[in-house]
């Protein structure tokens, strides 16, 4: 930083997230009806006075006269304030630290409140310019310093002038008395600050609009020392994904857009090219020419389970870290199959069925607890496993079958072939995953092997099943029962007709692929894909990537982090660290993973003090992406 720049920063809603008056009235009439009614004057005089409609003396006589404020309220909010102070200047705590002796702090508020929050970011008490209250003898607060220019109209132009600063005076605030300073010669810059709140009278005004104080910084270049500005991230959220993902990317500070359908590849194509963040669900393909229209693009998350819709050979080649939800939806699957089975063996849909046209039978012929019979699981990864559990816990002997070695949970036991579990299971479930060779998994000779009277669920995939060798097994009454989730021809949407052999049979419950499609599930799938999306921007970590070799990381602090995936050939680890030591770097942590094509390396260095890094990073042969982080 130059000697010569000075920054001024205002500190409600600013400096901090809020109006510091206002959690004050929240502090002293928590327990009180009145309390709304005060806080909505105290909020309109505030505003009336941002807006210069009003004095600024009146605006706070006004608003000390309702609180009836004493000095133990004040102890309370300064503990809520400690809370609140802005995402940015948290993010940029080094940056406060390094340039305190040319921070100041100005405010038309009060220094008792200020001083214990600024001070802990390194901010001297004689560098905060504010009002003082007065007390009582009881510690009551009974007015203020009517003497302190701040009170007056054009306050803060005047103390700033009586500093007689030299060079640039960089004043950042959100209120119209900030913008006061450029207009009266006091600032020679003004950022209006929109991180908190965005006043139409100060934005319209501001040739200089501040997201955030990374946006400021890196405005003024500061490069070197802050983040980059999340503003300047923009994420693309497509198919409507659910509402939280989208406040997690704006609460991020990142520039949302969504689109609720998805996109044909030209129109994609179209809109991707400054995007860093994509955000998709089932539907949009990810091809090739997408992928290199996004010049910008570095991660892409996908809302869902599945990722076939991605060309993850091509998102690797480019660096692009893909991720998606595998465990989200577990739970609801695992509800749906337990409901079914009850369903299907005490024959409730046939019954149910019989009586909306009229016909009472009640007698328990066929129909059976699922209490002590066996359940057969077919596939015992995330959803078989869970449903083995709970299962059990409902008194069913539970018997799988999986390719892989798995752990038995509970009392299950493992079978050694599918033709084991078939031949004893009464209820047998697919929780298979897709691979090509399970297509047809269960066909005619399968059903040969299952006991008679058997109940079939398939939650898994479409093409697991031979439909034609079931309906068959049905209409014999060999198959007592079936439910199916998934079939090999789904449609596409709401527009397009469903038509299956299995339509109309007795005892099938069809459902529309819904096993996972719960508001938990949703909700779950959008916290979780947009967590690790951000946590790949922020620290680089691909832990939980489908594509990139995974590494999860210790959170780095007084550190910059270098991310370089390359190609997977031998020598480049040594190949940064040459440049790095050449450059005389010091060298705080270093992390590598491979995969059979790719590899990943984090580096995170002390400082970052030659430009020429980057650029030697990039010309290491087989490099396919670096990033810095600062
Ligand atoms: P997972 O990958 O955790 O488990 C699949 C298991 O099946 C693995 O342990 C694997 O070794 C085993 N397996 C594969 N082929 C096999 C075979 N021929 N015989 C025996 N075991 C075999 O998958 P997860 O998360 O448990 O999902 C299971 C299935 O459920 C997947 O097909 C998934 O696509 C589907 N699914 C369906 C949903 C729905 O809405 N209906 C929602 C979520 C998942």
């Amino acid at each position: 930083m130059s000697d010569k720049e000075t920054f001024i920063f205002d500190f409600d809603s600013t400096f901090i997230q809020v109006e510091a008056l206002d959690i004050l009235c929240e502090v002293i009439y928590k327990n009180s009806s009145v309390g709304i009614q005060v806080l909505n004057e105290i909020q309109r005089l505030t505003n009336l006075g941002m807006e210069g409609k009003l004095s600024l003396k009146e605006s706070l006589t006004k608003r000390i006269a309702l609180l009836q404020a004493n000095r133990d309220h004040l102890g309370e909010l300064i503990e809520e304030l400690r809370h609140k102070v802005s995402e940015s200047v948290i993010r940029n705590r080094v940056f406060f630290k390094q340039n305190a002796e040319n921070i100041y702090i100005i405010s038309n508020g009060f220094k008792e409140i200020i001083i214990p929050i600024v001070q802990e970011y390194g901010i001297k008490p004689s560098h905060v310019l504010a009002n003082t209250f007065r007390f009582d003898h009881d510690g009551k607060i009974i007015g203020f310093d009517e003497k302190d220019e701040l009170c007056e109209n054009k306050g803060k132009v005047l103390k700033i002038k009586s500093l007689n600063l030299e060079g640039e005076v960089i004043m950042i605030g959100d209120g119209y008395t900030d913008y006061e300073t450029l207009q009266g010669g006091a600032a020679t810059k003004f950022y209006a600050f929109t991180e908190n709140v965005s006043r139409a009278v100060v934005i319209e005004k501001a040739d200089r609009l501040a997201p955030s104080l990374d946006e400021i910084l890196f405005d003024l270049s500061y490069k070197a020392s802050v983040s980059y500005p999340k503003n300047r991230i923009s994420v693309l959220l497509l198919e409507n994904i659910h509402a939280d993902a989208l406040s997690i990317f704006k609460h991020e500070g990142y520039s949302v857009e969504i689109v609720n359908e998805s996109l044909s590849e030209d129109e994609l194509c179209n809109k991707i090219k400054d995007v860093s963040i994509l955000g998709i669900h089932s539907k949009t393909q990810i091809s090739p020419r997408v992928l290199d229209a996004a010049l910008k693009l570095h991660t892409i998350g996908i809302f869902s389970i599945g990722k076939n819709q991605v060309n993850l050979e091509e998102c690797s080649k480019r660096g692009i870290a893909v991720f998606n939800a595998p465990y989200s939806n577990t739970r609801s699957v695992v509800e749906l199959a337990l409901g079914e089975m009850i369903m299907l063996i005490r024959n409730t849909f046939e019954k149910s069925t019989q009586l909306h046209n009229g016909i009472w039978d009640s007698s328990s012929e066929k129909s059976v607890e699922i209490r002590g019979k066996k359940l057969g699981i077919i596939g015992y990864g995330s959803i078989g496993s869970q449903l083995s559990v709970i299962a059990e816990a409902l008194g069913m002997m539970v018997y799988f079958y999986d390719i892989s070695d798995k752990l038995a949970l509970g009392n299950a036991k493992k079978c050694s072939s599918l033709e084991e579990l078939l031949a004893l299971s009464d209820i047998v479930t697919l929780h298979v995953d897709e691979r090509d060779s399970n297509n047809h998994l269960i066909d005619t000779d399968a059903f040969k092997q299952m006991k008679e009277g058997v109940v079939l669920l398939n939650l898994s995939r479409g093409h697991i099943i031979n439909l034609e060798a079931l309906v068959k097994n049905l209409k014999s009454g060999k198959v007592k029962g079936a439910a199916i989730d998934v079939f090999p021809n789904e449609p596409i949407g709401e527009k397009e007709n469903f038509s299956s052999e299995l339509q109309r049979l007795p005892n099938v419950i069809l459902t529309p692929h819904i096993g996972g499609n719960t508001e938990e599930a949703q909700l779950d799938i959008a916290h979780f894909v947009a967590k690790k999306v951000i946590q790949y921007i922020n620290t680089g970590s691909t832990f939980g990537s489908v594509n990139l070799p995974e590494i999860q990381l210790p959170e780095f602090q007084s550190a910059h982090r270098i991310m370089h995936i390359h190609e997977n050939v031998k020598g480049i680890l040594a190949h940064i660290n040459t440049i790095l030591s050449e450059f005389d770097y010091n060298i705080i942590g270093q992390y590598l993973k491979t995969n059979e094509n790719m590899g990943y390396v984090i580096t995170d260095i002390d400082n970052l003090h030659n430009t020429d890094l980057e650029k030697q990073l990039k010309e290491i042969p087989k490099t396919i992406r670096y990033r810095i982080l600062y």
